[in-house]
């Protein structure tokens, strides 16, 4: 039986030429992609953030799920990417797409869902963890499976992933994306008043 390839949605797949045509490399793998859809659809009237553009690759994935009544703003500091970016969603008035700093992202959260993909994930993971909202999905990618505990990269403690899967805010986990990259999923916990 010949298995028929899983569609991929026309905003991923320009994207992508985007990224070929500039010789970027950096976009995200369809089974994070898939997972940015899912995402983005569990909040159908949410505030969806990526911090980290690219070319548009995981914006359009998030794009894929987003609600009617959802929003989606995502940040990238290089401008050309940002324009070439933007103009994929150009004709959809719930996408956002800033040009600079990730910090733009401050006035619009907290987020439901938050792909953190540059800026932010590594310079100043706690303000991440603030930005989402009680019941936000947290997604970041690119991680190296470790069979240790704690998780360990190129020897080392891998302190990084160790502050998102045991943040007392977070209910974190890790799945694998490939037999080779995983990736760190979290909600933020709703607290009570107990
Ligand atoms: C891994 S790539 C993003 C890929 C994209 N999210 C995707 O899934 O296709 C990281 C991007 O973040 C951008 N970037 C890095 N630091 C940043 C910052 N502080 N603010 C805004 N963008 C940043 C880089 O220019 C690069 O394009």
């Amino acid at each position: 039986m010949v298995m028929a390839e899983r569609v991929i949605p026309p905003r991923v797949a320009a994207a992508e030429r985007v990224a070929s045509e500039m010789g970027f490399k950096k976009s995200c793998i369809p089974e994070v992609g898939r997972l940015l859809g899912l995402a983005a659809a569990s909040k159908p009237h949410g505030v969806v953030a990526e911090s980290g553009t690219g070319s548009g690759v995981g914006t359009a994935w998030l794009h894929s799920g987003l609600g009617p009544g959802a929003r989606l703003v995502t940040v990238e500091r290089d401008e050309e990417l940002a324009r070439r970016a933007a103009g994929i969603f150009a004709d959809d008035e719930r996408v956002s797409v800033l040009t600079g700093d990730w910090r733009l992202l401050d006035q619009h959260a907290p987020f439901d869902v938050f792909f953190c993909d540059g800026g932010g994930k590594r310079d100043d993971a706690r303000k991440v963890v603030e930005h989402l909202a009680p019941g936000g999905l947290l997604v970041l990618d690119d991680f190296t499976p470790s069979p240790h505990w704690p998780p360990r990269f190129e020897g080392e403690v891998d302190e990084l992933r160790l502050f998102y899967l045991t943040h007392p805010d977070l209910e974190a986990t890790e799945m694998l994306t490939t037999p080779t990259s995983s990736a760190v999923i979290a909600t933020r916990r709703s607290r009570v008043g107990f």
